[in-house]
């Protein structure tokens, strides 16, 4: 048996995980807190923060203009903010989008560099310290060295990671997800699932990684049936940003596979979350990764406690009617696009542009 396994972030999991560490949140003199309009104030979180940096006497200032699916243009504003404070560390709250928009911000602060450059190189000087602290269950970016960016020079998201991009810190609190609305907390739980199975599934999984990914799904199938009725409780909460964390562990050892590559353009031509343009992948994915992964895909099927595969895409489109029909020229780019992301290369089963074209058309080509 042979294996690596690197993961550097200090992770707090718990209620109070920032209050009860308060010397853990200080990498610095100056924080810069990048953050979202909204999910930070009602979380809580961002006041725990500020109470936490008065007490310790810690200057700070605030960045939240992270969109959604931050742009390279929407991170190189935060940098220039951050700059012209003379911040020396970061604290990002938030979901998926701050957190990743917060590793970029580190690594363009600490480098002169076009934005663009960001994800064909490794930056040359080390990013700032991050401590990130999540607001949702899903993307699992505390934990991860990733950086998923809007490129519309590109028409896609890209990824961007550097060695120095991992947080130095985690506060993984449970309790700044109690206020979530039901479809972003079913969409965020569908996003980590889908880390889980891609990483367990992927060509780079060992058996290391497995352990983490098998018990991140039973975390997650643990709420599966309180995801579909909507009644979530404090107990769901903790398990869902606990497989959170353990799926953000598992893809930083293997990336992503095809649901990622395909979902990327249901998101930025089409609109949906990210969460649920990868949800509606899951079944054909399984089908279509059987003969590589066998065993795999039958322990997945045991896990969420389904017999066949269609019971699983069933569930996954929880909440819509039907999937979005797309035209030729659509299923074509998306192909295209799709084929350009490296995470393609770690599927389970080889795939080549035409078998994307066809999952694409049989799933969104008004057939079915
Ligand atoms: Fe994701």
């Amino acid at each position: 048996m042979e294996f690596g396994f690197h993961m550097p972030v200090d992770l707090i999991f718990g209620t109070g995980a920032v209050s009860n560490n308060a010397k853990k949140l200080v990498l610095g003199s100056k924080a810069l807190i990048v953050t979202g309009r909204n999910s930070a104030r009602i979380s809580g979180a961002l006041d725990d923060v500020v109470s936490v940096l008065t007490s310790e006497n810690i200057d700070y200032y605030v960045f939240d203009g992270v969109m959604n699916n931050p742009t390279l243009e929407n991170v190189s504003k935060g940098a220039s903010f951050g700059r012209e404070n003379g911040a020396d560390f970061i604290i990002a709250i938030g979901g998926g989008s701050p957190m990743d928009a917060a590793k970029a911000i580190a690594a363009l602060m600490t480098n002169d560099m076009n934005p663009i450059d960001l994800i064909s190189t490794v930056p040359k000087n080390q990013s700032l310290p991050i401590a990130a602290i999540p607001t949702t269950s899903g993307t699992g970016s505390e934990v991860t060295p990733y950086s998923i960016l809007t490129v519309h020079s590109m028409n896609t998201k890209k990824n961007f990671y550097s060695p120095s991009s991992f947080p130095r810190v985690a506060f993984a609190d449970p309790a700044y997800t109690y206020s979530l609305p039901y479809e972003i907390t079913l969409d965020t739980a569908f996003d980590a699932f889908s880390h889980l199975l891609e990483s367990y599934l992927s060509k780079r999984s060992n058996y290391f990684n497995d352990v983490i990914a098998i018990e991140g799904m039973k975390a997650f199938a643990e709420c599966m049936d309180a995801l579909n009725t909507g009644e979530i409780t404090e107990k769901t909460r903790e398990s869902l940003m606990y497989s959170s964390c353990l799926g953000g562990v598992a893809i930083t050892h293997t990336g992503t596979t095809i649901i990622h590559a395909m979902g990327y353009s249901l998101t930025y031509f089409k609109g949906y979350s990210h969460g649920r343009a990868n949800a509606m992948l899951i079944g054909s994915y399984l089908d279509f990764n059987r003969t590589a992964q066998p065993e795999k895909v039958e322990k997945v099927l045991s896990i969420l406690g389904f017999e066949s595969i269609d019971e699983v895409d069933k569930y996954f489109m929880v909440g819509m009617d039907k999937r979005p029909v797309l035209d030729d020229g659509e299923i074509d780019k998306f192909t295209g696009l799709a084929m350009g992301q490296g995470s393609v290369m770690q599927n389970p089963r080889t795939v080549k542009a035409d078998d994307i074209n066809k999952l694409y058309r049989e799933l969104f080509g008004g057939k079915g």
